[in-house]
């Protein structure tokens, strides 16, 4: 069976961005294959500044994945720093990765622009490298990611090839996974949904907070009789990722005819989100009132995820004259 990997940081509650971008495609491909998936604390350390939040917010995606429905027995279900394998394999990679590719990627490029190239730890300017080693070290086949990602996972083939250039055949080269009918979901006020811009709509948010996000969906003014423009309206463009192509019709032809508000609009959205993840955050609140079962969870399948990694690393390791 192909083994789909993929990693999510820790770093605070995931919003519908990252649900459709990646948890929600990452889950269904248990279906097809082994699924390895992982809470990346490492590379939430390149930021976060707050241990107990770190350690809060790792047990909550932790729980977030299993009650959108992971089975961890499909696989291995861990925490990257459960595996050590990582960062050795990271150290072998860096090796084969230019600083020139390393200045291209994107977060470095943001922070350069922004002018903070001085300020950024060494951790951010090599995430890529740590990023590559959680994919290459267990042979992945696929790698379920939101289109942002896409540039990470071509530079980890290239530490691949180059390894294998140099070394012989010996590393698995990855291939991302991009639900291309998603790409990119925009957040309440129209740019990309992301944490960094405080714009998510958290799906297993409690019902008043997630009110409070939707009904923060920003719109022009056009009163409730006003004709609407549906195909530029931030509601419309996250209604789509709910609702059935009638129900999306009809809400596009209510804002065309008039008579329909954005409040409206709001209440329809916010029926379907709510409708669609009630379970969910039924089975998140009851997981978080068992931390211990969560850490076992963790431990059992980075058990799993070792005797993984350690084969990959000592053939690795044999092939480069090291071990
Ligand atoms: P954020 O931008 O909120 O910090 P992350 O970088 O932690 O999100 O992303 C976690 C995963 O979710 C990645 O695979 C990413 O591509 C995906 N993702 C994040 N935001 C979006 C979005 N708005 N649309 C689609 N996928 C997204
Ligand atoms: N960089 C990814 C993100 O910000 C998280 C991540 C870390 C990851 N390691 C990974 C994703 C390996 C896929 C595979 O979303």
């Amino acid at each position: 069976m192909k083994r789909s990997l993929s990693g999510i940081k820790p770093t605070g509650t995931p919003h519908l961005g990252n649900y459709l971008g990646m948890i929600g495609p990452a889950i269904s491909l248990q279906k097809t294959h082994e699924t390895f998936y992982f809470i990346a604390n490492y590379h939430a350390l390149t930021s976060v500044r707050d241990a107990k939040a770190l350690r809060l917010d790792t047990l909550s995606v932790a729980a977030q994945f299993l009650a959108f429905g992971l089975d961890p027995s499909n696989g291995a279900f861990y925490r990257q720093s459960d595996v050590p394998q990582v960062t050795e394999l990271s150290w072998v990679l860096s090796c084969m990765t230019s600083m020139g590719d390393l200045t291209r990627a994107h977060a470095y490029k943001a922070a350069k622009d922004r002018g903070e190239e001085g300020a950024i730890n060494l951790g951010v300017f090599s995430y890529p490298v740590l990023m590559a080693s959680d994919i290459i070290l267990f042979d992945s086949d696929v790698v379920p990611v939101g289109q942002d990602q896409v540039q990470h996972i071509e530079m980890a083939r290239g530490m691949a090839q180059r390894f294998n250039h140099y070394f012989g055949e010996t590393l698995k080269e990855p291939v991302e996974l991009v639900q291309s009918s998603v790409a990119v979901v925009p957040g309440i006020d129209g740019r990309k949904m992301s944490k960094s811009y405080n714009n998510g709509i958290e799906p297993l948010a409690a019902t008043k907070e997630l009110k409070k996000q939707v009904m923060a969906i920003v719109t022009d003014s056009k009163g409730l009789e006003d004709k609407k423009d549906p195909e530029t309206c931030n509601i419309v463009n996250l209604y789509k990722f709910f609702a059935s192509p009638e129900e999306l019709e009809s809400m596009k032809s209510s804002y065309r005819a008039g008579g329909y508000g954005y409040g409206h609009a709001k209440l329809a959205l916010l029926e379907k989100i709510e409708s669609r993840f009630s379970p969910a955050r039924e089975k998140y609140n009851d997981f978080m009132k068992r931390p211990d079962d969560l850490e076992d969870i963790l431990k059992d399948g980075s058990k799993k995820a070792r005797k993984v990694a350690e084969g990959v690393l000592d053939r690795t390791l044999k092939a480069c004259g090291i071990r």
